[in-house]
């Protein structure tokens, strides 16, 4: 089941490259089919109150005493369909049978992007939810721009050059930044030397590089070392092939957001994808997804999807067995900062927000897209 506020569909495969997007109501007295928060797999879609049911292909299977229902034209009750497009292993549905395809509503850039990173090739290793105390476009924003990390996450800005990250936005609903590792933050310029880069390299994944030798030699930098390092553990403990991938594309963040949900990290090192939904009781709150994925073997034996691991509200993400806790670390520090920022929003005498003219312009560039939908502005 995918819900969204009070929408329900139930996402199912009726054939290899055939994925359908039915509304999750029953077409008699409009039941919900499934429950939400529910997965599985079936060959028919059967109400649980008077057993009405559906095929996989969403044409109508029996109405329970027919002889009663003499007026249903059964070939009017298939069960509506969202439209549904799949895109590097995503599936992407849509309620508005007018809009564009999702090639022209994302862009021709991105689009070369996506092709180029082949996010299909890569499974869902770990999965977890938990509920963020702001809403959905605070949530979103906290995670558009570097320019936090030296104030909020000053434990990672030693190898973290973010005050030059690179941002960029493609069309109307993708942005995107790259933010490097293995680098000093500028702001931390001539206290740090290469050996403490490398030995302060938490951010994301350092589990996966375990007890490794960490001694730099003569003119040797961080970043390379890091490099070298990901390149070599990665292969050996992912059985993958990492040849043609840039040291940069390994090790980076690249960050990109489609409007108005998802966030891809689509490099090696963090390879993470951010789903926002907004509360469905409580726009003060957003459920918030993070997915790690991996790539798949070379054998092809692609592994199972992890389940996802439910956090409650009040827990804290390092206490997610799946996650690196320098990383639920982070995660905890935005969390916090989102409690205030949603409070203070509510709080102050100034309307609006002032953004940085390039640091944020994420930000600037997501609300822009929220104005163009919600005021046509
Ligand atoms: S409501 Fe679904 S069969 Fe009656
Ligand atoms: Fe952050």
């Amino acid at each position: 089941m995918y819900d969204i506020g009070r929408h329900s569909f139930i996402v199912t495969r009726v054939a290899a490259d055939d994925v359908r997007a039915y509304y999750n109501a029953c077409l008699h007295r409009s039941t919900k089919l499934r429950a939400s928060g529910t997965d599985g797999s079936t060959q028919e879609f059967k109400c649980p109150f008077h057993g009405w049911s559906w095929n996989l292909d969403g044409s109508l299977n029996e109405i329970v005493c027919d002889w009663d229902f003499q007026h249903v034209d059964r070939d009017k009750f298939s069960l509506p369909e969202a439209r549904v497009e799949l895109l590097g292993g995503f599936v992407f549905i849509n309620m508005d049978k007018d809009a564009p395809t999702l090639a022209d509503y994302l862009g021709p850039e991105f689009m070369a992007h996506m092709k180029a990173w082949r996010l299909e090739d890569r499974y869902i290793q770990s999965h977890v939810m938990k509920t963020l105390p702001a809403n959905w476009k605070l949530s979103m924003e906290a995670f558009m721009e570097a320019y936090h990390v030296i104030n909020t996450h000053p434990q990672v800005a030693v190898s973290n050059a973010d005050a030059n990250s690179q941002y960029d936005t493609y069309g109307e609903h993708v942005n995107r930044f790259i933010s490097t590792l293995g680098v000093l933050s500028p702001h931390l310029k001539g206290q740090y030397s290469e050996q403490d880069v490398l030995d302060q390299f938490t951010i994301g994944d350092s589990s996966v590089l375990g007890d490794s030798e960490r001694k730099l030699g003569e003119g040797e930098t961080a970043r390379q070392r890091m490099a070298d390092m990901m390149r070599e553990m990665f292969e050996a403990s992912t059985n993958t092939d990492l040849s043609g991938v840039s040291d940069s594309e390994l090790l980076d963040c690249f960050s990109y957001t489609l409007f108005p949900n998802t966030f891809l990290f689509a490099g090696i090192s963090l390879p993470m994808v951010y789903r926002f939904l907004p509360h469905p009781e409580d726009h003060r709150k957003t459920l918030f997804e993070l997915l790690f994925l991996r790539p798949v073997p070379v054998d092809g034996n692609r592994p199972d999807p992890a389940e996802p691991t439910r956090l409650a509200e009040d827990q804290s993400f390092t206490e997610a067995q799946e996650i690196d806790p320098g990383f639920g670390e982070i995660m905890d520090q935005d969390t916090e900062n989102l409690l205030l920022q949603q409070q203070g929003c509510e709080a102050t005498a100034k309307p609006g927000i002032t953004l940085g003219s390039y640091q944020e312009i994420r930000v600037r560039h997501f609300e822009r897209a929220v104005s163009r939908y919600v005021d046509g502005g």
